[in-house]
């Protein structure tokens, strides 16, 4: 294993489980406080009907069932969503293509900077990682998709076409999920309108290789999303999610849905009425997972604060304005189970 903060020299997981058979390098062995447990009971959670926004007796059904989801969890999936499975599957296809290429072709978009528009990686941030995750990931930016896409990898040779097609109906789900979110809300946040619509989008490319021990290690440590909203596709199951009791629930896994979770700037938006969901990826023995999180926000710079809507003196002012970028700097710093962005708007 290269030293920590070794920049743009690291192993990525894919290398090690050609190496590694039956057990996993100490360097991913979590604290026991922080190991997942597999005795999980599977929960119902809140799967929600798209179809129903473009039918008006059923748009109001919709918002209710909105509601209760964003107030209670922050964390939904959808149905009939209007991305097709073959979009969803030639995206997830390409990503695996991707991560199965030699170790040069991906190190060549390998960098600490977490500002960079196309970035490969492994674990959190290993840099500054106490403990590594086992995960390899490449982000890149996506909206406006014209300005970005040329930075994306060339190999595979479909990458470009496949996951650009994800990533721009990706970024129209998330306007249309924006518009009813907001309209559940019940809060005027017309002001915003612009910069919703014109937002950054980054695509978050997650590879979990099937792991030898997956009770002592975690794809991803518990976090929240910086953004509005985050919307994912996955090949299979692994994704928990964290309730308000801190009780973790498995997500199970809906062919052909997509999973939504409410981020930081929706919850500082909403001065709290919205939480962001707290959330961590498991790993397996038997197969590699796959996932994308297009993960949707404000644009770099804009601060984002509580709508004056959302404020009175029932509800005074929970938290400070923040920004994307701001997010990326702390992030940089710090490693993710040193507490979330959130807690420091507080
Ligand atoms: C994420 O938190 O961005 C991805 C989680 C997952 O892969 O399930
Ligand atoms: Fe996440």
């Amino acid at each position: 294993m290269e030293a920590k903060g070794s920049d743009t020299s690291f192993t990525s997981v894919m290398t090690l489980t050609e190496k590694c058979q039956q057990n996993i390098p100490e360097q991913y062995v979590l604290p026991p406080s922080q190991r997942p447990n597999p005795t999980l009971v599977p929960t119902s959670l809140p799967v929600i009907d798209l179809s129903m926004m473009d039918h008006p007796p059923h748009r109001s059904q919709l918002i209710l069932q909105l509601h209760a989801a964003c107030n209670q969890l922050g964390f939904f999936q959808v149905i009939n969503h209007g991305i097709s499975s073959s979009v969803m599957k030639d995206a997830l296809d390409s990503a695996e293509q991707f991560f199965d290429l030699p170790s040069d072709d991906k190190m060549c978009f390998a960098s600490a900077d977490v500002h960079k528009p196309v970035r490969y990686g492994t674990s959190m941030n290993h840099g500054v990682d106490q403990v590594f995750y086992w995960r390899d990931f490449i982000k890149h930016y996506a909206n406006p998709i014209s300005e970005w896409i040329h930075l994306w990898p060339s190999d595979p040779p479909t990458y470009k076409e496949k996951m650009g097609s994800y990533a721009k109906a990706a970024n129209a789900l998330q306007k249309r999920l924006m518009e009813v979110v907001l309209e559940s809300l019940g809060l005027n946040v017309d002001y915003l309108h612009d910069d919703i619509k014109e937002g950054s989008q980054v695509i978050a490319v997650n590879c979990y290789p099937s792991c030898p021990e997956p009770d002592l290690a975690l794809g991803m440590p518990p976090h929240t999303d910086y953004g509005t909203l985050t919307i994912l596709n996955q090949n299979h199951q692994g994704l928990e999610i964290m309730d308000h009791d801190k009780t973790w629930h498995h997500v199970p896994f809906i062919e052909g849905a997509l999973i939504v979770q409410l981020g930081d700037q929706l919850q500082v938006m909403s001065n709290g009425r919205y939480k962001s969901i707290p959330h961590r990826a498991l790993v397996n023995v038997q197969r590699k997972r796959l996932s994308i999180a297009s993960i949707h926000s404000m644009q770099l710079d804009k601060k984002v604060g509580p709508a004056p809507d959302a404020v009175d003196e029932q509800h005074p002012v929970a938290y400070k304005e923040g920004s994307f970028g701001e997010f990326l700097d702390y992030i940089s710093a710090k490693s993710l189970t040193e507490g979330n962005y959130i807690d420091t708007l507080k």
